[in-house]
């Protein structure tokens, strides 16, 4: 077993409070694309183009042919063992997960306490009257309108626009108070979201990163690998 994984499993067998903090990476062996790197969403693509309310402006039914696409993916993908040990130390230990995905795939393995920062692809929400309500709809073409007559547009967090205050404060209170942060799957370069690892190290916590391509530099702990083969691995410890 690598030196790492050890590390880890000893933080976190002892862990009081323990806070998962997730990015896109953790989908990547779902087969739900990343957003950088190769393969990722964003490449050759520019995000203004698609994930910005200039966009939805312009040409609102593109935008939304781009999210009715991923939410067929995200339907279609399986749970991996990453997801479901996620899962089982929130059940058996009261851990939280706070997460920039707007997949709904912690809800999906079970997890109750999910703070979704950037909103989520399940929801939308009327750029008239601001009713927000689930949405799960596949295969509607064109812009779906509100009962109030305005058009509805996905729930989730653009750029230029500011996160929910509800999850937001909810992740400033989980992670200024956790033991043991696990950082899964983000590359950790859009803000405010990657201030919150370093807003709990200056709070006391521990913080154990995994990641095949690891980014963080302040990391207590570095599990160079996969999030469904090493998150099984390293949070054991919590489970038996
Ligand atoms: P990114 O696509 O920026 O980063 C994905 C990270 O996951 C990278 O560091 C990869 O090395 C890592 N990774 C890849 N495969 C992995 C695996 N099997 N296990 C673990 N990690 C793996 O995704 P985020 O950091 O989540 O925002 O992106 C943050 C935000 O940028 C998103 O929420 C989205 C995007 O633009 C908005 O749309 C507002």
């Amino acid at each position: 077993m690598s030196r790492s994984i050890a590390l880890a499993q000893r933080l976190l067998g002892v862990a009081e409070r323990i806070v998962f903090f997730t990015g896109a990476g953790l989908g990547a062996e779902s087969g739900i694309p990343t957003f950088r790197g190769s393969g990722g969403l964003w490449q050759g693509v520019r995000p203004e183009t698609l994930a910005t309310p200039q966009a939805f402006e312009e040409d609102p039914v593109r935008v939304w042919e781009w999210y009715q696409w991923r939410r067929r993916l995200i339907r279609d993908a399986p749970l991996h063992d990453g997801h479901r040990a996620i899962a089982d130390v929130c059940r058996k230990k009261g851990a939280v997960v706070i997460t920039q995905n707007v997949d709904g795939m912690h809800q999906r393995s079970g997890c109750e306490s999910v703070a979704e920062l950037h909103g989520s692809i399940w929801r939308s929400r009327c750029q008239v009257c601001e009713a927000e309500a689930p949405d799960e709809s596949l295969d509607q073409a064109g812009v779906p309108l509100c009962p109030c007559g305005g058009p509805l547009r996905p729930a989730v967090v653009w750029f230029g626009e500011s996160l929910p205050p509800a999850p937001w404060n909810e992740a400033q209170v989980e992670l200024g108070s956790a033991a043991v942060v696990v950082v899964v799957g983000t590359s950790a370069v859009v803000q405010p979201a990657a201030s919150l690892t370093e807003l709990a190290r200056r709070a006391g916590a521990r913080v154990v990163e995994v990641n095949p391509e690891p980014v963080g530099d302040a990391r207590d702990v570095i599990v160079d690998g996969g999030a469904a083969e090493c998150l099984p691995l390293i949070l054991a410890p919590c489970l038996t």
